[in-house]
């Protein structure tokens, strides 16, 4: 068959361009699935407590990845500004990863330990309290809610499913995860799960 043949006819063209995105979609993604330094958590990672993972909920919840990311690519421009590049052992325990691509704000990949929780505090609340030419939008009602009531209500139920995806969580964890969330706001576990971020990565080779 040349090359002629397959160009003049598109029926074939399709076939042929289909097999070969495919083939090609297959050797790169394939050996991902089997490559331990992407499916195996780097040194260290613990899964997010239950603070964390109801602060991970808000997160979600008010769509803060619409403008950050939390994904630092390997480069020099990026490294200098956030620090070191995001490694996929870091995320083994992310269901769903909270990547992003959006980066209307910086990338908070690293965040965790940055700022004290007094600054987070303050800035959700009302970010040009402490960057005043910040067009982030204002979450002051997470200071109004319990997180055991709205985000928590489930949290156990969510441990377990996250156990059962391979997280290591305790059954002692799991029990106490209603308890641990106490009548912390909605703020306080949100700054718990900033100040988290990207803090595992310390002897990564
Ligand atoms: C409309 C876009 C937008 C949304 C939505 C948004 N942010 Fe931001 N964020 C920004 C911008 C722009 C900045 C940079 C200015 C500043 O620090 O306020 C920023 C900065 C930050 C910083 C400081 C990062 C650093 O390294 O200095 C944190 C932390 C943060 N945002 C958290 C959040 C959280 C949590 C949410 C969801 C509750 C959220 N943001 C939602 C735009 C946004």
């Amino acid at each position: 068959m040349n090359q002629e043949k397959i160009e003049k006819n598109v029926g074939l063209l399709i076939v042929m361009t289909l097999v070969a995105v495919l083939w090609g979609g297959l050797v790169e993604i394939v050996p991902l699935f089997f490559q331990t330094s992407t499916t195996k958590p780097v040194d260290g990672l613990k899964p997010y407590d239950a603070v964390q993972l109801a602060g991970r909920e808000v997160y979600i919840r008010e769509g803060c990845y619409n403008c950050h990311s939390q994904m630092i690519r390997p480069l020099r421009a990026e490294t200098e500004r956030y620090g070191h590049y995001s490694v996929a052992g870091e995320f083994v325990y992310d269901h769903p990863f909270q990547w992003g691509s959006k980066r209307t704000g910086p990338d908070l990949h690293r965040v965790g330990g940055r700022y004290s929780d007094e600054w987070h505090r303050a800035h959700l609340n009302n970010p040009r309290s402490v960057v005043p030419e910040s067009n982030m939008p204002s979450y002051f009602w997470l200071e109004q809610a319990k997180a055991a009531d709205t985000v928590g209500k489930q949290i156990d139920d969510k441990m377990r499913v996250l156990a059962l995806l391979g997280a290591p969580y305790t059954q002692a964890e799991i029990d106490g995860a209603k308890a641990a969330l106490g009548d912390k706001t909605e703020a306080d576990v949100l700054i718990a799960y900033l100040q988290g971020l990207g803090t595992t990565l310390s002897n990564f080779k």
